[in-house]
Parts: C-alpha cells; sequence; structure tokens
C-alpha cells in the first residue's frame, strides 16, 4: 500500500500539475541556478496563510526586483515591507528580509531540513518544504491541505490539533523516498482542487479506492474540527428616558475607551446587571419595561433590556436631549438604534 500511494499520486502529478511560476516541472531534474532555493523558499513564505492567486503578482514583483537571496539581504527593510504591503500578516515580512540576511552570511541555503528549521521565520512546514522541494529530500511536508488529505486517507477522526501527530505519522507512512518535492507539491494540489474540505470530487479523486474516509462515507467530515467556543451571552438594560410626552430622548456618548467607544448611546448600566433595570438606574421612580433587543459583537451576544420613563428632571452625567422623531440621525450604534426603535413602536 505504501509505495501504490506515491505512485498513484505521482503519477496523477505527473498529468495534472499546476503550472505556477515557482515549480519545477514534473520529474523533471532539480533546476541548476543559484536562485532556485531562493524561490522555492520566498513562494513558500508568501503562500502561508495566503491564495496562490494572490501570491502569483507579489511572486513576479519580488523575483524581478530582488532576483537572488543575496539583492534582497542588500535591500533596505522599508522596501521590502512596502513591496509587501497588501499580503498581510507582515511579520512574514519582517522575518524575510531577516532570513534572507542570514542566508547571505552562510553563503546561501542549507540544505537539510533542520539547519532550515534554525532560520529565522522558518517553521517545521516551511523548512520540511524547502527540503523536499528546492533539495530534493525526503521531508513530510504536512500543510492544511496535506492534513485534510491524510485524516481522509487513513480516516483520523481524532479532532485537531490531537489528531496532528497521527495525521504526521501518517503521512510519513506514503511518503516515498524519490521525487520528494513532487509528492508535497501533489498532495497540496490534490487538497486545493479534490480533497476540498467542502464537497471534495471523489469521483475524480486518483486515492478513492484506498481511501478509509470515503469508504466510511462522509469524508467532508474529516478532519474533525476542534469544538467552537461558545460565544459568551451578556445581559444588560438600556433607559429611554423622555420628556416633554415623549419629544425628546436623553442620549449620552460613550467613553472613548472600551466598546463602541466615543459613540452616541442611550444610558445603560454597563451590560452587567439584571435585565429587570433594578440594578444601576439613572434615575428613580417608576420604570416600564418596553422589551428587549439582541445584538451579535464578534465575541459576545448582548440581549439588551429596554426600560423606560418620562421624567421631569434631568439624569446625571453627561448627556443631552434629542427630539425623538430625529433618532436615526443621532448617529447610535446599532445596538442603541435597535432599543430605540423598540422603544418608540413600544410608546
Ligand atoms: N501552498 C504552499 N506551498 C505550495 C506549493 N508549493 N504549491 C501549491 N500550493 C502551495
Amino acid at each position: 500500500m505504501t509505495a501504490s500511494i506515491s505512485d498513484i499520486l505521482l503519477g496523477w502529478y505527473d498529468a495534472h500539475a499546476r503550472d505556477l511560476p515557482w515549480r519545477n516541472p514534473p520529474d523533471a531534474a532539480l533546476p541548476d541556478d543559484p536562485a532556485w532555493p531562493y524561490r522555492v523558499w520566498l513562494s513558500e513564505v508568501m503562500l502561508q496563510q495566503t491564495t496562490v492567486a494572490a501570491v502569483k503578482p507579489y511572486f513576479a514583483k519580488f523575483t524581478a526586483t530582488w532576483p537572488s537571496v543575496e539583492a534582497l539581504a542588500a535591500a533596505p527593510e522599508d522596501d521590502v515591507m512596502a513591496a509587501w504591503a497588501g499580503l498581510g500578516y507582515y511579520s512574514r515580512a519582517r522575518n524575510l528580509v531577516k532570513c534572507a540576511r542570514a542566508v547571505a552570511a552562510l553563503g546561501g541555503f542549507p540544505a537539510t531540513e533542520s539547519e532550515l528549521r534554525q532560520l529565522p521565520g522558518l517553521g517545521d512546514y516551511t523548512a520540511a518544504a524547502i527540503a523536499a522541494i528546492a533539495f530534493g529530500s525526503r521531508a513530510v511536508v504536512v500543510d492544511a491541505n496535506v492534513e485534510r488529505v491524510v485524516a481522509r486517507l487513513f480516516a483520523i477522526d481524532t479532532p485537531l490539533p490531537t489528531a496532528r501527530k497521527a495525521i504526521r505519522a501518517a503521512a510519513d507512512t506514503i511518503t516515498p523516498e524519490a521525487r520528494a518535492g513532487d509528492f508535497a507539491q501533489s498532495m497540496m494540489d490534490l487538497g486545493s482542487h479534490i480533497c476540498t474540505s467542502k464537497s471534495p470530487r471523489c469521483m475524480l479523486c486518483p486515492l478513492r479506492e484506498d481511501c478509509a474516509g470515503y469508504a466510511a462515507g462522509e469524508p467532508e467530515r474529516l478532519p474533525v474540527k476542534p469544538a467552537k467556543k461558545a460565544v459568551p451571552e451578556r445581559r444588560g438594560t438600556a433607559f429611554w428616558i423622555t420628556r416633554n410626552d415623549g419629544a425628546e430622548v436623553w442620549l449620552v456618548t460613550r467613553p472613548a475607551t472600551g466598546m463602541l467607544g466615543g459613540m452616541r448611546a442611550l444610558p445603560d448600566d454597563g451590560w452587567s446587571a439584571q435585565a429587570d433595570g433594578s440594578g444601576q438606574a439613572p434615575l428613580p421612580g417608576d420604570w416600564r419595561a418596553m422589551g428587549a433587543v439582541r445584538h451579535g459583537f464578534t465575541h459576545a451576544y448582548l440581549t439588551l433590556a429596554v426600560m423606560g420613563q418620562e421624567t421631569v428632571l434631568n439624569p446625571p452625567g453627561d448627556g443631552q436631549w434629542w427630539p425623538t422623531d430625529r433618532i436615526e440621525d443621532a448617529g447610535l450604534a446599532t445596538l442603541y438604534l435597535k432599543a430605540a426603535r423598540l422603544a418608540l413602536a413600544e410608546v
């Protein structure tokens, strides 16, 4: 089985490999070009967390501007950062310059996975990918695409990240001695085109007959993702304080720092008190429950009870009376606009 998986995959790669600017054609000798490891390294750093389509123009620009690792090492860091702008994850660009300088000082890229791993910005994946692709050394190359292919092929259903050890061990069993770079890239291509996370195209997959995940049904279930963290639910109370028979409402400006900082808002209890408004009401008197609104923030949901009162008093604190018929123009954060609409519908 071991030999046959890599043979099948390499045969498939010979026919279907993507033609990418940083790639050697399938089954070709390693290029006799001193810039070859540089190009592989540069592409692999750029491809971390970034799509092939997004990387292509940056790879072209970088290799035209700095055709060798020595040229990049001599470049001012600001120029490299500026050229990287738009590609994201800017620590990669800073590490890129550091790594280029370290490599230039060494007189070229080291060829072994363990030496590559010592270079700035090179993790397990990048070191293995460069060893395999640039130098043809056998290395177990596992990125997110490969992780998915292997989890399905071996039906590894332990949830991530615990599954990583088993996935790597399984990938090791199918990695061939020869054509290490082609094998790594065939797994990546299979993962990105056939063994996709949603709706995998199993009917086109050369490994279908060997795939335990396919045999068990529902290969798209694998790898099992970690349980999503529960999004916290918060509760609070907003106060709809009116005067002149509801013609005006009391609005405040939120503190400059913190959630919705500096935004105009209804007074509230800091989203921490009881939903019945019994906590820190800004005025004494009889409060009327007007219902509640719910709002989703990035990291929490908030249910905000709305309590109303008509008053002749000036509420304490920094605020202003605002005409209720112009509430849509007050620049309220969405949460408070929802609360205001509820209160107005209630009246
Ligand atoms: N993603 C990361 N490295 C890649 C490569 N060499 N080819 C295609 N996709 C990749």
